[in-house]
């Protein structure tokens, strides 16, 4: 075990990922932890985090002087490492530059933490202060143009600070110079996968929940399917799912949650089919916030009149990842779509605490963590869906019928996607009904029919968007497919924008 103490620094979770990137496992603590549990967890390395205060200031994070003395390897990143310098007797001062961004830095290549760096390389630096004169023991390992201590080192000791930020991209041989840290000096093996990761949260979650009573919204999307399967791991029964089928979904997904779930896992699945509520509410409606907010509301309606029957519960699932947490700290973006995500319920619900076993993990991290505990590889590995589902998705007002096209239409180009190779690629890839009819001829006859477009995009993260490159070839074969096969279309276009300044939804 290597333990991450925080100091409040924006890449604490970017730091234990990289250590569990390196197959090695860790925990985030806060850093007041009692030293005396710090020394119960026995852990063979500690990684001091960065932060935004200044040691000298009142109600600046320190820590006790014995830390350092119980020969454990510490590692500490900016804040952690001026802490390091400050509370063993070096002098931190602020810098008459104030370093940001990318920076030339010298390394000692002799140094265990830089084993096989290049001597010169760049690092990601920010920060205002620094250690102006490191403490007695310590000896310099790295510079800058600007600073005169960007690491340090008791090697005796095993003590270890840098200046910058080892965990970020910008750092290109950070990743190497944090391997080094865990596996040189603090003798970590990296033998520790998800597998692991996903025991040691069933068993804490078990140890958690003891007798009591769970409730979970599943959707059938990547993190409510993996945090429900994780409780269902850890106290079975006694977690009930409710999955609400707004009757929006793509073609066959219900039925596959549905199977998935409860006949392969022998989860307590609840599933409502509330289509024909969904529909008759949304009748009419072609305005796209006002079709979001209904099914925010409808979903609401349904999940809480199939809890009242469950009654109180002890717990509420909420299938949250890091990036969710980091983003809910900054609300005052624009509205540009108001998002409603299932699972986020906790006023409507009678419970008393909320569980979030994935909490701390990165998307690509929760994926790992559903195939270690046995999820179909095509739902962990399955694209984004927006909660509002297909509603968004046909423009204009919304009937069965054009939720069947549209669904059969979303299916071929789908599927097509997978028979091209190009699923990995490819970040989101749909079909939308666009409100528009054209002429048409089919046979000798003249067709009025739908038009659909095709959307696919290679993203990181949905923020920002690129279309992606279909080749003609397969976008040819899509086209003759959907219009072949589905009744009412006669026309394909593929859209060629990119977010910004479109969305990568059409509404
Ligand atoms: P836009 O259209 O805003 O989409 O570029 C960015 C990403 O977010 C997804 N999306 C949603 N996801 N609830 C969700 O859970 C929603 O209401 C919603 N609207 C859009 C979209 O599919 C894309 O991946």
């Amino acid at each position: 075990l290597v333990i991450v103490l925080d100091f409040g620094g924006q890449y604490k979770q970017l730091i234990a990922r990289r250590v569990r990137e390196a197959s090695v496992y860790c925990e985030v603590m806060p850093f007041d932890t009692p030293l005396s549990k710090i020394k119960e967890k026995n852990p063979v390395g500690i990684i001091f985090t960065g932060g935004p205060s200044v040691v000298y200031e009142e109600n600046a994070p320190m820590l006790e002087k014995e830390l350092f003395e119980l020969g454990i390897p510490v590692l500490g990143i900016c804040y952690g490492s001026q802490l390091m310098g400050y509370v063993l007797g070096g002098e931190v001062e602020k810098a008459q530059h104030r370093e940001y961004g990318k920076t030339d830095l010298t390394v000692n290549t002799n140094n265990l933490m830089f084993k096989d760096v290049e001597e010169n390389t760049t690092c990601w630096m920010s920060h205002t202060y620094y250690i102006s004169k490191p403490p007695v023991g310590f000896e310099v390992i790295a510079t800058t143009k600007t600073c005169p201590v960007a690491a340090m080192a008791d090697v005796e000791k095993k003590l270890y600070a840098v200046q910058f930020h080892p965990e970020v991209v910008h750092t290109p041989e950070g990743t190497k110079m944090l391997r080094n840290f865990l596996y040189n000096v603090c003798g970590c093996k990296g033998d520790w996968v998800m597998t692991d990761f996903a025991k040691e949260q069933i068993r804490l979650l078990k140890e958690k929940i003891g007798d009591k009573k769970v409730l979970c919204a599943l959707s059938g999307g990547v993190d409510s399917s993996v945090a429900a399967l994780l409780i269902h791991k850890a106290v079975g029964k006694q977690l009930t799912c409710i999955f609400v089928d707004h009757g929006l979904l793509r073609k066959n997904e219900g039925d596959d949650v549905e199977r998935i779930f409860k006949k392969e896992f022998d989860m307590n699945i609840i599933r409502v089919n509330a289509g024909e509520q969904f529909i008759s509410a949304l009748e009419g409606v072609s305005d796209p916030e006002r079709k979001r907010k209904i099914i925010g509301e409808e979903f609401i309606r349904v999940f809480e009149a199939e809890a009242k029957k469950i009654g109180t519960v002890d717990f509420l699932v909420q299938g949250t990842i890091y990036p969710d947490v980091i983003e809910s700290g900054t609300k005052n973006a624009a509205v540009i779509k108001s998002h409603h995500n299932v699972g986020g319920l906790p006023d409507y619900v009678d419970f008393k605490e909320i569980i979030e076993p994935l909490r701390d993990l990165f998307k690509d991290e929760v994926r790992d963590v559903g195939r270690a505990i046995g999820i179909p590889e095509f739902l962990v590995s399955r694209q984004p869906f927006p909660g509002p589902g297909l509603a968004i998705r046909i423009i204009g007002d919304i009937t069965k019928d054009k939720i069947a096209i549209l669904q059969d239409a979303d299916y071929i180009f789908r599927e097509e996607v997978r028979n091209a190779g190009l699923d990995k690629e490819i970040w989101q890839y749909f079909a939308v009904l666009t409100n528009s009819k054209s002429v048409g001829v089919m046979g000798d006859e003249r067709t009025y029919h739908y038009t659909i477009a095709l959307r696919g995009v290679t993203s990181i993260d949905g923020m920002t968007a690129d279309w992606a490159r279909i080749p003609y070839d397969v976008l040819e074969k899509m086209s003759v497919r959907i219009v072949n096969e589905v009744d009412n279309v006669n026309r394909i276009v593929y859209d060629i924008t990119s977010k910004p300044p479109a969305t990568i939804e059409w509404e």
